[in-house]
């Protein structure tokens, strides 16, 4: 038993889409979330700026006693997971996995499309996974190209939003995919624009909640769930203020 905190974090609000998946699936455990805010998005940065800030972020996480860290960004993922994991070797810290392996698994047509930031596209993580499970596979990559802008200023049911995820996600189907990956946590904020667009042509994965099924397994591995008793109130953190801070409470819930 361990009744400290889960750390959750990411550039802005995109984590809170495994947030509620972490907060749903293991009720009993205390949650601390960072969304960075100020430094948000990260999805266009150096990989060395992307560690910088989420080795800034763990920081800050740290220091409200918590037992392990999951990285709800795969950007971050992308970037920094191996070096946070030589930096912080006490703290169990999970990142986020491009779901290429259950799109390739199940597509039918034997192409499928996936949709992340530049920087999460082009990591060893993205590709080593696309060659390892895509061997037969037509594995499609698109940049979510204003994606996390949409969900960071709550337009994710307007005509702009419309436009720009029609402009991504229609050729991915044009080509075949049958499968369509969200390899962002902000895009299914997006969800009901997507399905929407997408309609019946394919189906849409969203990694959060295996993630969040990787987070329960990794506590019982480690004996670190909490006892149900303790359970403290949810903490919302960033680097942006107050109105931020706010916001991330009224988008978790
Ligand atoms: N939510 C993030 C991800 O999963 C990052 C988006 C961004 O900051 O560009 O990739």
């Amino acid at each position: 038993m361990d009744n400290r905190s889960i750390a959750i974090l990411d550039s802005g609000l995109g984590g809170l889409t495994v947030w509620r998946e972490v907060r749903r699936l293991l009720p009993d455990e205390s949650l601390v979330y960072l969304g960075d805010g100020a430094n948000c998005p990260y999805g266009n940065k150096s990989p060395d700026e992307i560690k910088k800030l989420t080795d800034a972020a763990v920081q800050e996480l740290l220091k409200h006693d918590v037992k392990m860290i999951v990285v709800a960004c795969n950007t971050a993922t992308a970037a920094a997971i191996d070096f946070l994991r030589a930096k912080y070797q006490d703290l169990p810290i999970v990142g986020m996995e491009p779901a290429v392996k259950p799109a390739c698994l199940t597509t039918r047509t034997g192409v499928i499309g996936v949709v992340a930031t530049e920087r999460s596209l082009d990591g060893d993580l993205f590709q080593n996974t696309a060659r390892r499970y895509g061997e037969h596979i037509e594995v499609l990559t698109a940049v979510g190209d204003g994606f996390v802008e949409l969900v960071e200023e709550d337009r994710e049911s307007t005509p702009e939003a419309e436009i720009a995820v029609r402009r991504v996600i229609e050729p991915l189907l044009e080509r075949g995919s049958d499968r369509i990956v969200l390899g962002c946590t902000h895009y299914p904020f997006l969800l009901p624009m997507i399905e929407r667009i997408v309609g019946d042509r394919a189906e849409i994965i969203d990694p959060s909640p295996a993630v969040a099924r990787r987070v329960e397994q990794l506590l019982d591995e480690h004996g670190l769930r909490a006892d149900g008793e303790s359970r403290k109130p949810d903490i919302f953190l960033t680097f942006a203020g107050e109105d931020y801070r706010q916001k991330l409470i009224d988008k978790a819930t």
